[in-house]
């Protein structure tokens, strides 16, 4: 597909970690961008290091995408300010380990609530436009977990991100043709905030934080989306892990995954 020139480009998410290495990396190229997430002083402080940087137009919104209406009302914020998107970037998600049942329900909801329905309504709001001007592109960040067998430890986050790479490639199929590309990138474990914030610092697959830092993801996220190509995984390991989630017997893969997902004693 053809590149997108001089887009205006929403990263919910935005304020730190794979987001706003996505959103510099956007900015890089000349794109201007609207970055969301819940801490104003973060997002504001990540929009005037890329103003000064790369001298290309920031807006910021605070708000907290695990409200139900949440994206709703920045659909009419973003439609207020007067400005049109062209690359929406579905990044914002959270994740929680441990067991399901004694896991605190509320926090499952919120985080079911941005992972899945929040990316689903953002996507539903902002594609209806860039379909009428058969321009745009969707960027959802997965992870490499949708491609493993199951994960106990974090079952309701492993399946969130299943949801996102199954949305994500059936919708990338529905667009085809139509101007509008729809990407879902992978990433593996990350030296993010998210480690901590997910209590997945004990976790095998977090022993080693060794993958593609956030400002590689960024690359690749964008090289991936601005071609249209439906799926990409940042780096040769994760490629391989993904692979292996996908052979069969899954049972093999199921029980190699469910080892990683476990914290260590
Ligand atoms: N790090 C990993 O190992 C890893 C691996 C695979 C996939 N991922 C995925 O990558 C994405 C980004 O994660 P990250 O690692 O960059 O995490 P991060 O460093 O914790 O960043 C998360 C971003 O989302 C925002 N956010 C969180 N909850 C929000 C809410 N309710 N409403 C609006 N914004 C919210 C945060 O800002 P505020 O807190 O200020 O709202 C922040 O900007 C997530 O979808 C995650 O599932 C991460």
């Amino acid at each position: 597909m053809k590149p997108i020139d001089n887009a205006t480009v929403l990263v919910t998410g935005g304020s730190k970690g794979i987001g706003l290495a996505i959103a510099e990396e956007f900015a890089a190229h000349g794109h201007d961008l609207i970055l969301v997430a819940r801490g104003q002083e973060e997002l504001e402080r990540s929009a005037q290091t890329i103003r000064d940087s790369a001298q290309v137009n920031v807006l910021t919104f605070a708000v907290d995408l695990s409200e139900t209406h949440a994206p709703e009302r920045l659909f009419e914020q973003v439609k207020e300010a007067g400005v049109s998107v062209d690359v929406l970037v579905n990044n914002a998600g959270v994740g929680m380990t441990g067991d399901f049942a004694k896991g605190d329900y509320v926090k499952m909801t919120r985080m079911l609530q941005l992972n899945i329905l929040t990316l689903s309504q953002l996507t539903h709001l902002f594609m209806q436009p860039m379909l009428e001007r058969n321009h745009g592109r969707i960027l959802n960040v997965g992870s490499l977990v949708a491609y493993f067998a199951g994960t106990p430890n974090w079952a309701a986050y492993g399946a969130s991100k299943h949801y996102v790479l199954s949305f994500s490639k059936g919708l990338a199929r529905e667009v085809k043709g139509s101007g509008v590309a729809v990407t879902v990138v992978s990433p593996g474990t990350t030296a993010t905030d998210f480690v901590k914030t997910a209590d997945a610092a004990d976790m095998r697959a977090y022993q080693s934080l060794d993958g593609p830092s956030v400002n590689e993801i960024a690359k690749v996220a964008y090289k991936a989306c601005q071609k249209g190509e439906v799926s990409a995984i940042p780096g040769v390991s994760n490629k391989i892990l993904a692979y292996l989630g996908e052979l069969h017997p899954r049972a093999i893969a199921f029980e190699v995954f469910a080892y990683l997902s476990q914290k260590k004693d």
